[in-house]
């Protein structure tokens, strides 16, 4: 790498999972380099990025090392430290989003307190340092209640639904900092993604239905089914508001609850999201394309729909180590189906690909997408 020198901008990426790799298509289109931080080559990331380096993450040294000649710093997953984030932007660094917005998706009682503030709706919650506050909080706003981890939860890791004091106590017995949340009793979930950049431009894609199975994303429609364009309108101006008020630099996902009585908001993700993975095919600029362009302070993109109907669907790991050998058939059964696989080895129940299937019949899109992603990790036929 001595000779190295780059042609255009290059971005740095802390962390080298899928989001990061996902990002290089865009990157080769657009003339932007990436590299990455990876913790070690075999990450999803690192398989398919030449200026790969590997470090940790909560390490300044390393990240500053890291940053030297990017002209911006961006994230693959929400786990570097605040202070670190905000000691590189006060070396002159153009981190995006900065530590005062990410805050907001690595701590979710920082979340809370904010959405309640600028009036975003959010369930009840409390932050609990005991089981007893915790039964408290149940007692008062009703069982069943949720416990969250403040800090680093992901696929559902880090919630407990709970139905008893015994519940509450388990939870507790993880000695992770908790919060609680009133179980909202949704409908649906759904999801709005919108960008905005340094300069304050803003755009937000169609709002998706996202389908959960045990805490894990496994399908997304976009659009949302049936969705009334008020309520839909409603969705986007909750995204756009909260991305102006944090001050969020590239993309930001808002995972909602729709509920007879309106929406209320989940969780927020500072970064391109598994509800946003259908924009690839999906929309006239990807997901990927639209957070490289925000961090950059680049125009954002259109996020027009390609299609009537788009359908996403996750690949679990099975039992199956080789998903490769199951190609032949789903690639024969659906020429139109797109096939996404993250270069990472398949344990059961982790997320290893997705597959997109694009349409105007909504029933239909969905088999499509269904078939290819049951077959590929089950191999068996729907
Ligand atoms: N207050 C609540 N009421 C009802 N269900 C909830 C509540 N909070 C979370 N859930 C359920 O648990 C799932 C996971 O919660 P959340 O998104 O907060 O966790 P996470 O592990 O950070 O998820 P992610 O994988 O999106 O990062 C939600 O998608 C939803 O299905
Ligand atoms: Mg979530």
């Amino acid at each position: 790498m001595s000779s190295y020198s780059p042609i255009g901008p290059v971005v740095g990426i802390v962390g080298a999972g899928q989001l990061a790799r996902m990002s290089q298509p865009p990157a080769i289109a657009l003339g932007i380099e990436l590299r990455v931080l990876a913790n070690t080559p075999e990450e999803s990331a690192a398989r398919v990025i030449v200026d790969t380096r590997v470090g940790d993450y909560r390490d300044l040294d390393d990240l500053r090392e890291f940053a030297k000649g990017c002209a911006a710093i961006t994230f693959d997953h929400e786990h570097v430290p605040t202070e670190h984030i905000r000691a590189l932007a006060e070396a002159g660094h153009a981190v995006h989003p900065g530590a005062d917005a990410l805050v907001h998706a690595q701590d979710k009682a920082v979340m809370r307190e904010r959405l309640s503030a600028i009036g975003v709706p959010c369930p009840a919650w409390a932050r609990v340092s005991s089981p007893e506050e915790a039964t408290r909080f149940a007692e008062q706003h009703g069982w069943p209640m949720v416990l969250k981890s403040v800090r680093g939860g992901y696929d559902g890791r880090g919630v407990w639904v709970c139905r008893s004091a015994e519940d509450v106590a388990e939870a507790f017995a993880t000695g992770v900092e908790l919060l609680a949340e009133a179980f909202v009793p949704f409908e649906r979930e759904l999801a709005v993604l919108v960008a905005r950049s340094p300069h304050g431009q803003g755009v937000s894609y169609p709002v998706v239905e996202t389908v959960q199975q045990d805490g894990i994303c496994v399908e997304v429609i976009a659009p949302a089914p049936g969705l009334d364009p008020e309520y839909s309108a409603q969705a986007q101006r909750i995204g756009l508001k909260i991305a102006h008020e944090l001050g969020v630099t590239g993309l930001l996902a808002v995972e909602l609850f729709d509920t007879p009585n309106g929406l209320v908001v989940n969780e927020l993700a500072m970064r391109p999201h598994n509800s946003g993975h259908w924009t690839i095919e999906g929309s006239t600029t990807s997901q990927f394309e639209q957070h490289l362009r925000a961090v950059l302070d680049l125009p954002l993109g259109s996020p027009k729909m390609t299609a009537q109907v788009v359908v996403m669907a996750n690949l679990l790991g099975g039992e199956e180590p080789d998903l490769f050998k199951r190609y032949e058939h789903v690639l024969a059964h659906d020429p139109g189906i797109k096939l996404h696989f993250y270069g990472k080895e398949v344990r059961p129940g982790r997320k290893i690909g997705h597959v997109t299937a694009l349409g105007s019949n909504l029933d239909e899109v969905r088999a499509r997408a269904r078939h290819a992603a049951v077959y590929l990790t089950t191999g068996e036929y729907t």
